[in-house]
């Protein structure tokens, strides 16, 4: 597949540091990748270089197979064919619905077409004469979105589009615009900080931190297979055991794990999510027998236990006394404090990183 949009070792410095830090990223048709990191990591910078209406200080940027910004080149962003959508969509209030989806567009037939085209696939059809003021907020995101589109760009540059709207709305607002997005076919490029909202949208993220992109891996693999454990921690509360690398392995509550290619003596993390944790009670003494999947079982004591809604929080003390683990647990369940129990790790969803 050839890429729509294909970014290299784009670097930009400002205020004394490299915001933007030899970036490489590719995005094909009908493709959306997320762009997922935290606030003033790089990432706004980044999409307005794509767009054009920032330089960059070395790399280059290439739309639809076209060298758009080099050391030499700078397309003005009007001719980079890119469709633009921010947090701050403002429509333009003193034009109807359709005025506004067709803004960018010449006043002919197929333009109204186009625009008709629009207002059914937003599902907005019969709204074409109402005013902005008229619509709800995820409706004006949705006439907005229409706008974007309505020239038919090939890449779509989006910047925390869902960020200004209701939370309940939210959900269903970025269901329905990636439907539009594929449905159309376009190239898309979305900021956001927010992970649940870069796991519900992408096809594949690209981790950004400090100005450098960690990881690109579909959502399942960036989240199963996080490159450190910051990139672990991005996406979930996470339980972090320590150890010492010994002929290979690390000692812990759990047993030992491989700790492959560390050398002797590295200190390490081992680390793992609270839903992968198992619980079984204590039976006189007694835990589960130890399996290939789930390694040994160690034994804890609850120190608390919180209902969260879906799933309760359970936090345990382990038996060497200095290891803590918490462990989610779907619906209620809230032993008291003080309840001896066995715990339980899946050992492929264990990550062993050098301490950091
Ligand atoms: N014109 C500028 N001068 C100096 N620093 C800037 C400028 N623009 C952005 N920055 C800094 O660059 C960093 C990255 O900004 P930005 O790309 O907006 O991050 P993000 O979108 O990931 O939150 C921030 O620390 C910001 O303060
Ligand atoms: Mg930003």
């Amino acid at each position: 597949m050839t890429a729509r949009l294909q970014i290299d070792g784009l670097s930009r410095h400002l205020g004394g540091r490299n915001v933007v830090d030899g970036i490489d990223l590719s995005v094909a048709a009908g493709q959306v990748t997320c762009l997922l990191g935290p606030s003033g990591c790089g990432k706004s910078t980044t999409l307005r270089i794509i767009a054009g209406v920032d330089r960059q200080d070395s790399g280059r940027v290439t739309l639809n197979g076209r060298v758009v910004a080099d050391d030499q080149i700078h397309m003005p962003p009007e001719h980079r064919g890119v469709g633009l959508m921010f947090q701050d969509f403002a429509l333009f209030p003193h034009l109807s619905v359709a005025a506004n989806i067709g803004f960018g567009l010449p006043r002919d037939a197929a333009s109204d077409a186009r625009v008709t085209e629009l207002l059914t696939r937003i599902d907005l059809v019969g709204y074409g004469a109402k005013h902005p003021h008229e619509l709800s907020g995820g409706e004006q995101q949705r006439v907005a979105l229409a706008r974007a589109l309505a020239p038919r760009p090939k890449v779509m540059l989006m910047d925390e589009p869902f960020s200004g709207l209701d939370n309940r709305l939210r959900d269903e607002i970025r269901d329905a615009t990636l439907s539009v997005l594929k449905e159309e076919g376009t190239a898309v490029l979305l900021v956001t900080h927010e992970p649940d909202e870069a796991m519900r949208m992408a096809d594949e993220i690209a981790l950004m931190r400090d100005g450098r992109i960690v990881q690109r891996a579909a959502p399942y693999n960036i989240y199963n297979a996080p490159a450190d454990r910051a990139a672990a921690a991005f996406f979930s509360d996470i339980n972090t055991l320590t150890g010492r690398v010994n002929g290979a392995l690390t000692q812990t509550p759990f047993g030992q794990f491989l700790a492959p290619g560390l050398p002797e003596g590295t200190e390490v993390d081992i680390v793992f999510r609270p839903q992968h944790v198992r619980l079984d009670f204590d039976r006189g003494g007694r835990g589960p027998n130890p399996t290939a999947s789930e390694g040994t079982p160690a034994r804890g004591t609850v120190e608390r236990a919180r209902f969260m809604g879906k799933e309760s929080l359970v936090e345990f003390v382990m038996d060497d006394g200095t290891s803590r683990v918490t462990a989610t647990v779907p619906a209620v369940f809230l032993p008291k404090a003080g309840t001896v129990m066995w715990l339980s790790i899946r050992r492929d969803r264990c990550f062993v990183f050098p301490h950091d």
